[in-house]
């Protein structure tokens, strides 16, 4: 019994001794790991911890730290809507199954802790995770809680594996693509101008432009190198989004805009914000033959002739205060009316009754107004004749002279997004051109055949041309706008891993105001690239001092007409006398 009791207490004991040695270990560990995250929190600040894999140590580890945490049992087959403020912890490898594309993307960059069971090889897990393009990988092994030994994998360039103490002041993770050592970036440029145009320097090819000038910097920032590839120019240019789909590229050189793509997961954040609309050639003056025509609107005619009856009227009661000569002719005929009306004399009748001559004022006061309107009208006129109508919605664009023309991609992309602008436009007045480069080349030559869709973006140094020129050409229809809010993005590989550098790259560009001055200067880094000229491309019409006898020829030819028809009347008249009294006579 005593032998029981003691074998019992011994056991009772050891059970204890043993118990509080794992105890010890484990909370040693716990502790070490707990130093560890507080380390990594103070390097970068995170606020969300995301542990998988199996249990270990830190599923408890987590309660003793004021962050959110998402704990995953196994496969990461689900959307990361967290912050991007994560840290990822992880329990041992063989978690990394399946995963939406968008989480493993979205994560990236995160840092990533793993906890290593067992004896695996440091290099095949950086090697694992290097493979996906993921490079912010540090790991600690079981025995961590006695030597404090963090393996950091500094895989970009050549692969190398860095020991860091926990008790040391260098960082675990550093950000590896901060110098690329001259790594080549792949670009694949669209040489579009004024976003990319090409130069020779010394033996190099060179990028100018507001698109490249920000590859540019961005390559020079870190220390890497461009590797250029030229598309054969018979290419389209949306093959370059289709390269950085199939990561046939780390970047493109290109804008692809917000309207043919749903996702950003092959482009960068917006780099410009534009809006998409037409550019309409400036509609012609209306020729100076035509002003007569146009000053002569036909309902202030017509209140002019009821005007004309109702003074003829008065004129008439009021002479006699009788309506005894009232008679059509009498109305439509009346001389001192018309006269006074075209501002011509007339007979005043000797004592006047007060009421005639208030009448006769009033006629007057109205020859007065038409007079001077219609001189008005006519000399500012013939002086700066009106252009025609400009055309303000889509409704009316039929009205345009020339056609609109526009790409195949493009106007599929407005009919399966049910643009209900484009689809108001009628199908015969719109021409649809297969090659994009061949519709670039006639908008950069401002061919009048037609008008064309520009982004204002494109228009600003479209503008600085048109300063050049005499007369405008075109102009920027604030009205007639496809979208009013379209986003431009860089076009990258999806699993780009200084996705994130490029990004802060591109605000800071904007932010200080350089691509503003870029694209203020484009203009004339064409020109100086001899890309497009300082001609006037308008060509102006020889100016007119003076108005020629053609532009009233048509004035005159009526007023002939009208002569010859009152010579007619009158000779009519004459003869149907005559033929009245020989006829009186034969009877
Ligand atoms: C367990 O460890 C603590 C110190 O961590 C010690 O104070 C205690 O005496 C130990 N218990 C036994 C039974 O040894
Ligand atoms: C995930 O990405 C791969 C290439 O990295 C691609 O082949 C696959 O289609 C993508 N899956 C989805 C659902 O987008
Ligand atoms: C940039 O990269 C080159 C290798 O191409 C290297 O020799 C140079 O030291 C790097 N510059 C800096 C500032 O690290
Ligand atoms: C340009 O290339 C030629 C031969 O292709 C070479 O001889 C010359 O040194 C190069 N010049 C520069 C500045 O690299
Ligand atoms: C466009 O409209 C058609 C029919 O009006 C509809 O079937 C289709 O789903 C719409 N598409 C979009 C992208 O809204
Ligand atoms: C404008 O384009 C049309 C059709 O492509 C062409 O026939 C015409 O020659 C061009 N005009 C000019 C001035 O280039």
């Amino acid at each position: 019994m005593t032998w029981l009791v003691i074998i019992l207490c011994f056991r009772g004991y050891f059970a204890v001794q043993m118990a509080n040695i794992s105890v010890q270990d484990q909370s040693l560990m716990d502790y070490e790991l707990l130093r560890l995250l507080l380390k990594l929190r103070q390097e970068e600040f995170y606020d969300t911890l995301l542990v998988y894999g199996e249990d270990c140590e830190f599923h408890s580890l987590t309660r003793n730290l004021d962050v959110a945490v998402v704990l995953l049992s196994d496969t990461m087959n689900f959307d990361w809507i967290f912050s991007s403020l994560t840290l990822i912890l992880s329990c041992g490898l063989g978690i990394e199954k399946g995963g939406s594309n968008s989480t493993t993307f979205k994560l990236q960059r995160n840092r990533r802790l793993v906890v290593l069971k067992g004896d695996v090889q440091p290099s095949n897990i950086c090697d694992i995770y290097t493979q996906k393009d993921q490079y912010n990988i540090a790991f600690v092994k079981e025995n961590f809680g006695e030597s404090n030994v963090i393996y950091s994998c500094r895989y970009f360039q050549e692969p190398n594996i860095e020991e860091v103490h926990l008790s040391e002041a260098r960082p675990i993770f550093i950000e590896q693509f901060r110098n690329m050592k001259g790594k080549a970036i792949r670009i694949v440029p669209d040489l579009l101008p004024p976003r990319s145009m090409q130069y020779q320097d010394a033996n190099e090819t060179k990028m100018i432009g507001y698109v490249a000038n920000l590859i540019n910097n961005f390559a020079q920032k870190l220390n890497a190198t461009l590797q250029l590839h030229i598309l054969n120019p018979s290419t389209s240019i949306t093959e370059i989004s289709r390269m950085a789909r199939d990561d046939e590229l780390d970047m493109g050189v290109f804008l692809e805009a917000s309207l043919f793509s749903t996702n950003l997961d092959t482009a960068s954040y917006p780099y410009l914000l534009t809006s998409y609309c037409l550019m309409v050639q400036v509609p012609e003056k209306v020729p100076y033959n035509w002003v007569y025509a146009i000053i002569v609107d036909p309902l202030v005619l017509g209140i002019i002739f009821v005007m004309f009856c109702l003074l003829s009227l008065l004129l008439i009661y009021s002479q006699k205060m009788s309506w005894q000569k009232l008679s059509l002719s009498n109305i439509l005929l009346n001389d001192k009316s018309l006269r006074g009306l075209l501002g011509q004399s007339f007979p005043f009748p000797l004592n006047a009754s007060k009421k005639l001559r208030l009448i006769f004022t009033i006629l007057c006061f109205a020859s007065i107004m038409l007079n001077t309107m219609y001189d008005a009208y006519l000399q500012s006129y013939f002086t700066d004749p009106p252009s025609e109508p400009y055309i303000r919605s889509f409704k009316d664009i039929g009205k345009l002279r020339h056609k609109t023309v526009i790409t195949a991609t493009e106007a599929n992309v407005l009919t399966s997004t049910n643009n209900t602008k484009f689809l108001e436009i009628p199908k015969k007045h719109l021409r649809i051109y297969e090659s994009a480069r061949e519709l670039l080349a006639l908008r950069d030559t401002f061919n009048l055949s037609y008008n064309y869709l520009v982004t204002e973006d494109r228009w600003s140094s479209y503008a600085e041309q048109h300063k050049l020129f005499k007369e405008p050409m075109f102009y920027y229809s604030n009205d007639l706008c496809f979208s009013r809010m379209i986003f431009f993005s860089i076009p990258l590989r999806r699993q780009l891993p200084y996705r994130h550098l490029f990004n802060e790259h591109m605000m800071r560009q904007q932010e200080f105001g350089l691509v503003k001055y870029w694209k203020g200067h484009s203009f004339f880094d064409m020109v100086r690239l001899g890309l497009t000229t300082l001609e006037d491309l308008s060509q102006p019409k020889p100016y007119s001092p003076s108005l020629v006898m053609e532009d009233i020829s048509w004035i005159v030819k009526l007023y002939l007409i009208a002569t010859l028809l009152c010579v007619f009347c009158f000779m009519s008249e004459l003869g149907w006398e005559k033929w009245k009294r020989w006829r009186e006579l034969r009877n």
